[in-house]
């Protein structure tokens, strides 16, 4: 069950709480389909029988122990071709909050995962409506990494890992939907530069030479920002090429 009385004009306002269903981001699509949801309602569950990752991806997490939910919003003001400064938005809310509790340097790997070390521990996925050449409507699904202690994968990880603390996951989503309005709030007021270049300086592997997969071959590179689509540039000896998510992968 949760209580959110966050501080807020309209994002949690309207919260539909679940025990369990199968994904936040699926339940939020049907609800607005069948009877229309406010913006700013928020879908949560302690439990996902098919949560829903990037890529066609799962997202399995324990029941119980993370935050899994989904915030309706309505961003009739972004143009389609500028749906990922959303993405910058949601990015930021998190990368903040988990900067906080953590009180450590925390990374967003491009688009969006946010990045303890080398360790995930949230995951974003937002879909779009789009109407025209505007967006309609976006559901944005959030798995933010609470309590769990145990992970399949060892590049995992969560609050509770990080600081040895069991954390109140109420708290926690009362302070996430504050930032997320807050950001979003911000991209309505058009603070479209100053997000980009604070998004920029967070980026996960920024400014060194790694290696990435291009177009099925590995090469080197360094992270230089995003472009305004959300293209990832990276410089190849003293190119600058940018990328969308189909053409890059990150390697080590
Ligand atoms: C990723 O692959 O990193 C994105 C994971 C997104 C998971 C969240 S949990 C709440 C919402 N519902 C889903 O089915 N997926 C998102």
């Amino acid at each position: 069950m949760y209580k959110i009385p966050a501080n807020t004009l309209f994002v949690g306002k309207n919260l539909v709480y679940v025990p369990e269903c199968h994904s936040t981001n699926t339940l939020a699509a049907e609800l607005s389909q069948k009877t229309g949801t406010l913006e700013g309602t928020v879908v949560i569950t302690d439990r996902q029988t098919a949560g829903r990752g990037q890529r066609g991806s799962r997202w399995e997490t324990q029941a119980g122990k993370n935050l899994t939910f989904s915030v309706i919003l309505k961003p009739v003001f972004l143009a389609v071709r500028d749906q990922f400064n959303l993405t910058i938005a949601v990015s930021l809310a998190v990368h903040d909050l988990v900067t906080e509790l953590l009180d450590a340097d925390i990374k967003i790997k491009w688009p969006n995962d946010i990045m303890v070390g080398h360790k995930k521990i949230c995951g974003i996925l937002i879909e779009n409506s789009l109407s025209g050449d505007k967006i309609q409507q976006s559901i944005v699904g959030i798995g933010l990494n609470v309590n769990q202690t145990l992970f399949s994968i060892d590049t995992a990880t969560s609050l509770q890992l990080e600081k040895k603390l069991e954390f109140d996951k109420n708290e926690i989503a009362e302070n996430l939907l504050e930032n997320l309005e807050q950001y979003y709030l911000q991209l309505r007021e058009c603070k479209v530069d100053e997000l980009t270049k604070y998004y920029n300086r967070q980026l996960y592997w920024l400014g060194k030479q790694h290696f990435f997969k291009v177009h099925d071959k590995e090469m080197s590179g360094t992270i230089e920002g995003v472009d305004r689509h959300g293209r990832l540039i990276v410089s190849q000896e003293s190119e600058r090429h940018s990328y969308d998510l189909k053409e890059i992968s990150f390697l080590k």
